[in-house]
């Protein structure tokens, strides 16, 4: 069968195709841990999961509003206030399904066909497929551990053309967990509206930042630029809440306007139930992002101190997120030439499913999630200890 031309360029996810391999191995009766988890192993916190069940009861199950119930949108104002003291109004909110969707609305509403989308290296899997499914031409803005996995401002005119029509910016980072400063942040923002392109923020992980460092927001110059700058953002990993997929993005009203029109003829409104559950997680207290804040950092801690420790691994100690990424090219050998086949290795020989680095655009790197309890984080490291040293 001839399946249209725009797929070809499309890759299956990455993490997806790892998770379906540590599935065959487990099948086959073999016990595998998996580091390459992308999201929080607690559950959803009770009071978000008896909203539902309430919407439930209550019959709160017909078609919404396409961009979200008034509650919905009025709770997301509420966390940008309640976070950031960022004053928003209901019609620059949209409720969509996971971030994910916000991003890909966003580059649908905002790219033309081979319009450049300027993309900082390591990215988010997701990035240059979706970038290349609206006809956008990815630019990549390499950075690497040695610079902490940022970008700065001379590195961005570095690759700034006439056809650099969006830059998307994740902090904190999947994969490198590299949180960027508040003046760091600025300072990129600034550039880009002085040259007329239009910031994309992902901060899907913006509660996840560990102290000293402190969260950053991009929603701070958008209140000034609100017609050069969107965010994305979603409860999935502030609030244990992947699977319920329910995103919000704050931006113009125009634009909102324009995703909206997108998202109604697509797939409509997300799931009602699911925007009850959006609701209670940011209208009630935060105490939960707190509890399971401080298990992540206990992890990362201890599983930097531990993979820092390795001969021949550097890994710039990550300030957010849930992940390390350690740069293991010191273990390259001919038989074992990339962060791919290190990972296949670690497969079979660790039994420790691993990301490779080349799912995020960094093939000397591997992305390790602490986001697992602390007991098979122990486990999972000693066993990769063992499989490359021998100890
Ligand atoms: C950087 C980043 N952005 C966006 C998303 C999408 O999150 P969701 O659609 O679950 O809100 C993810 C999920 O892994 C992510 O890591």
């Amino acid at each position: 069968m001839k399946f249209a031309k725009r797929l070809s360029q499309v890759k299956p996810s990455a993490t997806l195709a790892v998770n379906a391999k540590t599935l065959e191995l487990r099948k086959q009766g073999i016990a595998v841990t998996s580091l390459a988890v992308g999201e929080p192993d607690f559950n959803t916190p009770a009071h978000i999961e008896l909203a539902a069940k309430a919407a439930i009861d209550e019959h709160f199950t017909r078609y919404t509003d396409v961009a979200g119930i008034a509650e919905a949108r009025s709770a997301a104002c509420d966390y940008f206030r309640r976070i950031y003291g960022v004053e928003s109004k209901p019609e620059n909110i949209i409720i969509s399904n996971g971030g994910k969707q916000v991003l890909y609305n966003l580059m649908l509403c905002l790219l033309d066909p081979e319009d450049e989308i300027i993309i900082p290296v390591p990215y988010w899997t997701s990035y240059p497929d979706m970038s290349l499914l609206v006809g956008a031409i990815p630019v990549y803005v390499p950075s690497d551990s040695t610079k902490e996995f940022k970008i700065t401002t001379d590195d961005l005119e570095k690759i700034r053309t006439d056809k650099s029509k969006v830059l998307l910016l994740n902090s904190p980072s999947n994969p490198s967990g590299a949180a960027y400063t508040q003046a760091e942040l600025n300072a990129i923002l600034t550039w880009a509206i002085e040259h007329d392109i239009f910031v994309i923020a992902d901060e899907v992980y913006d509660q996840l930042v560990y102290e000293p460092a402190k969260p950053a927001s991009a929603s701070l110059m958008w209140e000034k630029h609100k017609d050069k700058i969107a965010i994305l953002n979603s409860v999935s990993k502030t609030f244990a809440m992947t699977g319920w997929r329910v995103g919000f993005g704050l931006a113009s009203p125009e634009l909102t306007k324009e995703m909206t029109k997108l998202q109604g003829q697509t797939t409509s409104n997300v799931s009602s139930i699911a925007q009850k559950a959006l609701v209670s997680a940011l209208s009630s207290s935060y105490d939960c992002i707190k509890i399971m804040k401080e298990s992540f950092k206990k992890r990362r801690d201890y599983a930097h101190a531990e993979v820092s420790s390795w001969e021949g691994i550097v890994c710039p100690k990550p300030e957010g997120a849930f992940y390390l990424f350690p740069d293991v090219r010191a273990l390259f050998t001919k038989e074992m030439p990339d962060a791919s086949s290190l990972c296949t290795y670690l497969l079979e020989e660790a039994k420790v499913a691993l990301m490779p680095g080349e799912a995020f655009g960094d093939p000397n790197c591997v992305r390790i999630s602490y986001a697992v309890s602390d007991e098979t984080l122990k486990n999972a490291l000693a066993a990769i200890k063992k499989a490359l040293y021998n100890k």
